[in-house]
């Protein structure tokens, strides 16, 4: 890194932010203090075992700021970014506003790093079941060409930020205590359940963040052809969203090849002897960020089963699917200020 970066964390007391400001201390990013945003101030987050303010987000918040770090939902990204921007700092942006933006990188720094280098102000951080789908997917794609994904999600409630985690920590609570169960930050009731609704409806009754496979997985592998068809559920699981991955390839693969690819690509883990009953699980996912990848398979549906692979991966949404990758990201950034 060469020089000592001055760093913002807008939404700083959020599922993400909070997680950010760990992830810059644990990899030891060079940077000053960090400036923490977010609604209000009036509250303090540590920092280096040192207590740091936490300010109300305002005009002249990103002032002397090189790199801002956005974990706040798309509209206020919408609004701040651009202030930012003008303030001269590069913004690393967790929401979905510009992802789809063609002069906005969209960026997972084992894939794509080199699209840093086009950006105009902002960067984008990918969906995070599309980062957990990805860095699995990439090296297998590069490998033998991926054509076809059906994937399947199975995303834990902190993907809906703290009111998510809150909310069946709650239920879960109220139902062992055998009250009324009370519904804010899903559509339903989530202990005990699924809901396979993530975000709103849109194109041909899939939801956005089931588009967002689509549009982001082809936007980062530079794949404008790849088909993709996706299903997302929410499921009473704290933290690490998991995946089952069918994918059909132009060059036949067997689960060995693509085991041994996996075993060498960046940021993977292969958990794969289910002889031994072992393969991804959240609960053994969270808190790090590697991907877990496990339960690869030949495609049974396929006519000669040979060019396509079913795989099943799990992996912290809230450090590889956010914050690590926006960190990761800003040290690149960093090395050109
Ligand atoms: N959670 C995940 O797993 C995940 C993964 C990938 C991407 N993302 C994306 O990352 C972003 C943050 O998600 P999150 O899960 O961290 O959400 P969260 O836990 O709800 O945190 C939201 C943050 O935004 C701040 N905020 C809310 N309203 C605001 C306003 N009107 N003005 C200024 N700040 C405001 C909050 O500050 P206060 O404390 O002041 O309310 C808080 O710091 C979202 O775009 C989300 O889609 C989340």
């Amino acid at each position: 890194m060469s020089k000592t970066v001055n760093v913002a964390i807008f939404g700083a007391t959020g599922a993400v932010g909070v997680e950010m400001l760990k992830v810059l201390e644990e990899r030891k990013f060079s940077m000053d203090k960090p400036r923490l945003l977010a609604s209000r101030g009036g509250r303090t987050m540590k920092w280096r075992g040192e207590d740091v303010p936490v300010d109300a987000i305002a005009p002249t918040s990103f002032e002397g700021i090189d790199i801002a770090l956005f974990a706040v939902e798309g509209d206020i990204s919408r609004e701040w970014a651009p202030v930012a921007v003008k303030s001269g700092a590069v913004v690393i942006d967790n929401s979905s506003a510009f992802r789809m933006e063609p002069d906005v990188p969209l960026v997972v720094p084992e894939i794509n790093s080199s699209d840093i280098a086009t950006h105009k102000g902002i960067i984008a951080n990918p969906n995070c079941s599309t980062i957990i789908a990805l860095i699995a997917l990439a090296p297998i794609h590069r490998a033998a060409t991926i054509k076809r994904l059906v994937a399947s999600t199975y995303q834990a409630v902190s993907g809906a930020g703290k009111a998510g985690l809150d909310e069946l920590e709650q239920q879960t609570r109220e139902y062992a205590e055998g009250k009324p169960l009370s519904v804010s930050a899903f559509q339903y009731q989530i202990a005990f359940n699924l809901i396979p609704h993530i975000d709103s409806f849109g194109e041909d009754d899939y939801t956005k963040e089931e588009l967002k496979m689509r549009n982001e997985s082809r936007k980062i592998l530079h794949a404008p052809e790849l088909r993709v068809s996706c299903t997302c559920v929410r499921v009473p699981v704290m933290r690490s969203h998991s995946e089952s991955l069918t994918i059909e390839t132009e060059r036949a693969i067997s689960p060995e090849e693509a085991r041994e690819i996996l075993k060498k690509a960046p940021g993977v883990k292969v958990v794969d002897a289910p002889s031994d009953k072992k393969y991804p699980m959240p609960l053994d996912t969270s808190d790090q960020d590697l991907i877990y990848v496990g339960r690869i398979r030949p495609d049974q549906s396929l006519e000669d089963g040979k060019h396509g692979l079913v795989l099943w991966v799990s992996g912290d949404q809230i450090r590889k699917g956010a914050s690590t990758n926006a960190v990761q990201i800003a040290e690149i950034v960093s090395q050109k200020l």
